[in-house]
């Protein structure tokens, strides 16, 4: 029999926001999968450090990341000849009956690369998804500000978006989130500033985890680490 594919959120960094679930299917399945950048351990795979039994570690190494751009023609075909080719590593396995747990920081099915599995093999294999904290939850509690009320309307956006139509969208939003913001921060700024916003904007680099740092976005520079947003939380007063 076939081994089951399980995508298993592992929160935004600290350890103790791993599920129960989390944790019991990453002490039972036979081979653990990570994806990480040439040189570094992967996030995923470090946050779950302490939790590993004597599963096969399965390192899915990206062929790039910022060197090739999105925009550049060879992007889309060479990254999608890298998840085919992770997918038949992650099939082998699954085929030889063991069950497969892909990590993924945060929860799998938010902006998260298991989800390039997911599309590959769910349709052929036993899948559960193990949903985890996202990083914004985990950003926000430690930020602790309530971030939406009533009927608030939360906009959540890629800082990677071209600044028009990211302005547009925050210009919108009661609340809002602003992913990958590390390398867009003087756009993120402009485009906070235009809605009226930047002076309640906070940045959060490494939220739950040790280096974390918060601060006000009209402070933090003019770039980030790959791991930080922005969180906009809403006006609305408490009744
Ligand atoms: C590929 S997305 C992964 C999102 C993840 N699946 C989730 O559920 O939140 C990566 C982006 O998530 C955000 N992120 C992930 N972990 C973070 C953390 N601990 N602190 C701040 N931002 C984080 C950053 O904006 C980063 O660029």
């Amino acid at each position: 029999m076939t081994g089951t594919l399980y995508g298993v959120g592992v929160g935004p960094g600290d350890p103790e926001l791993l599920t129960l679930k989390a944790a019991r299917i990453l002490r039972m399945a036979g081979a653990i999968a990570y994806f990480a950048k040439r040189g570094q351990a992967g996030n995923a795979r470090t946050i779950v450090d302490g939790l590993l039994g004597n599963a096969e570690q399965l390192r899915l190494e990206y062929p790039f990341t910022v060197e090739v751009k999105v925009s550049d023609p060879d992007y889309h075909p060479r990254m999608a000849a890298f998840y085919d080719e992770a997918a038949g590593q992650v099939a082998a396995r699954l085929d030889a009956g063991a069950d497969v747990a892909v990590l993924c920081e945060g929860d799998p099915l938010f902006y998260g690369s298991y989800m390039y599995l997911h599309d590959r093999l769910a349709g052929r294999y036993r899948t559960e998804v193990v949903p985890g904290i996202t990083a914004m939850s985990g950003c926000w509690s430690r930020l602790g500000r309530p971030m939406t009320r009533g009927d608030d309307v939360l906009a959540v956006v890629p800082g990677t978006l071209e600044a028009a139509r990211l302005a547009e969208r925050l210009a919108l939003a009661d609340a809002a989130v602003v992913m990958k913001a590390g390398r867009h921060l003087p756009k993120i700024r402009a485009a906070l500033a235009a809605a009226g916003r930047l002076d309640e904007a906070v940045f959060v680099e490494r939220g739950t985890m040790a280096e974390e740092r918060i601060l006000p976005l009209a402070e933090a520079g003019d770039s980030g680490a790959y791991f930080s947003l922005v969180l906009v939380p809403t006006r609305r007063r408490t009744v």
